[in-house]
């Protein structure tokens, strides 16, 4: 019967590699057919019963089954096989920054891959996202079975548990999120005019979280018009080009300017020409560092001035909190890990004994129709009818009867196991290193 043992994973992250060799160590090509005949290679190549692939910004990571025990140079071999190009000077400095789990310590990495608790910014639950993503596509190109379906159906419920029992997701850490929460929490009106200076990354972030909170009002300035124009056509607001803010007559209600101008691009002078005449309250979101609002402007008009330095404090303290609650998540997929192990060998039980019912009924019907087919002919229906209701009974009750039998003895004996197994992972924090 397989056992736990014969999942494994090897991970390469952030943590220990640069981005340049994290692609390196990577299957994933423009052609998706070619990321599945590679993959399909790898499986072939070392006898791998299911492979799931999992590519994201700061990490790769294989998790397999196999049920032989890896030789040493295993590793080496994979990487090598990854990347046929990488030199025997590239494959061990990989093979030294990567890291390679097996059996209960494989389940319990993937539940912390889900949980973000490995994460670079811990309590993101995006990674749970990309990890079903992954999954799916790994079934999809038939390289996945039983086995990781049973561990994704359980990964997927672990992950779940611990953003909904635990703090950690708690507490928005990128300041984007922070700065609009801030501007939120004054209330301004929906029909706002907002004004944005600076179609680049930042900029986009904070108008679509602008636009998911139902306002509507969008005019784009930017030095390339081009930029202007694509971020104000998913904004369905005005472009222009930065060079005509000055001339620009329409006012605003709330400034998101994000540039990475050095100089302030809004100076005083401009932002008394964006205002005129209008003495209404004003709010300015600038993430940009140095900030694109002259000191100057700031002092002189007193706007709601949310700025990136009291965010980013802000973003540190949360993220802190979300590490403190890392403590609790573990304990819960320690639980996690105790109540997986029940359900893998549930499972196996199931899959050994599969040819069960077929044979009770085979031998059932070889009864009736061989056995005591005279027997029977001579019975009147009454009779015949309560015999076979009576073999379907029996029927019933001998499929049961050894499935219940085994789960009973497993679940016995793996109350034992699963408490020191929970103790096992406290301690030494999952990782099998070779
Ligand atoms: N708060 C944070 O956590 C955080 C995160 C990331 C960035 N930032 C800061 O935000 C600023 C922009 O970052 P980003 O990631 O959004 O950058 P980005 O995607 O590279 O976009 C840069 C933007 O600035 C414009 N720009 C560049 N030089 C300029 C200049 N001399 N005058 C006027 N506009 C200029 C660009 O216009 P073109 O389209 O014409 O090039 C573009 O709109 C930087 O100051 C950065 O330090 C802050």
């Amino acid at each position: 019967m397989p056992s736990i043992h014969s999942y494994k994973i090897i991970t390469a992250t952030h943590r220990t590699m640069s981005v340049k060799r994290l692609k390196q160590v990577s299957v994933s090509h423009d052609d998706d057919d070619m990321t599945q005949h590679r993959l399909e290679q790898l499986k072939h190549r070392f006898g791998l019963s299911e492979i799931m692939y999992l590519n994201t910004c700061n990490r790769v990571c294989y998790a397999f089954c196999a049920d032989q025990v890896l030789e040493d140079g295993f590793m080496a071999q994979f990487v090598a096989a990854i990347n046929p190009e990488l030199t025997s000077e590239d494959v061990d400095d990989i093979v030294s920054r990567i890291s390679l789990f097996e059996g209960e310590y494989a389940v319990m990495h993937l539940f912390e891959v889900a949980s973000s608790i490995d994460s670079l910014v811990i309590g993101e639950r995006e990674i749970l996202r990309q990890l079903r993503c992954a999954y799916s596509k790994s079934q999809e190109r038939g390289l996945t079975g039983d086995a990781f379906r049973l561990l994704m159906n359980h990964t997927v419920e672990a992950a779940k548990r611990v953003y909904t029992t635990t703090r950690i997701g708690e507490k928005p850490v990128s300041v984007v999120s922070l700065s609009v929460k801030q501007l939120l929490k004054h209330n301004p009106s929906t029909q706002s005019r907002v004004l944005i200076v600076g179609a680049g990354q930042t900029n986009v972030l904070v108008s679509k979280f602008l636009q998911k909170n139902g306002f509507k009002n969008f005019a784009v300035f930017n030095r390339s018009f081009e930029k202007a124009q694509a971020l104000a056509t998913t904004l369905r607001g005005a472009a222009f080009s930065l060079d005509s803010l000055v001339d620009y007559a329409h006012g605003f209600d709330i400034l998101v300017v994000c540039t990475a101008s050095q100089e302030a691009v809004i100076t005083k002078e401009i932002y008394a020409q964006l205002i005129g005449s209008d003495t209404g309250k004003k709010y300015i979101i600038d993430l940009a560092v140095p900030n694109d609002v002259s000191e100057e402007a700031i002092a002189t008009y007193d706007p709601i001035y949310i700025e990136v330095e009291g965010l980013r404090e802000l973003a540190q303290a949360n993220l802190a909190f979300r590490e403190a609650e890392v403590y609790a998540a573990q304990n819960v997929l320690a639980d996690e890990l105790a109540r997986f192990g029940e359900v893998y060998r549930e499972r196996q039980i199931e899959l050994a004994m599969r040819h069960v019912p077929s044979e009770i009924k085979a031998i059932k019907k070889h009864a009736m129709e061989s056995v005591f087919k005279r027997d029977l002919a001579e019975l009147d229906p009454d009779t015949l009818d309560l015999v076979t209701r009576m073999m379907s009974y029996m029927e019933k009750k001998c499929i049961s009867i050894p499935m219940t039998a085994a789960k009973q003895a497993v679940s016995g004996k793996e109350n034992v196991k699963s408490t020191a197994s929970r103790k096992t992972h406290r301690r030494k924090h999952v990782e099998v290193k070779r």
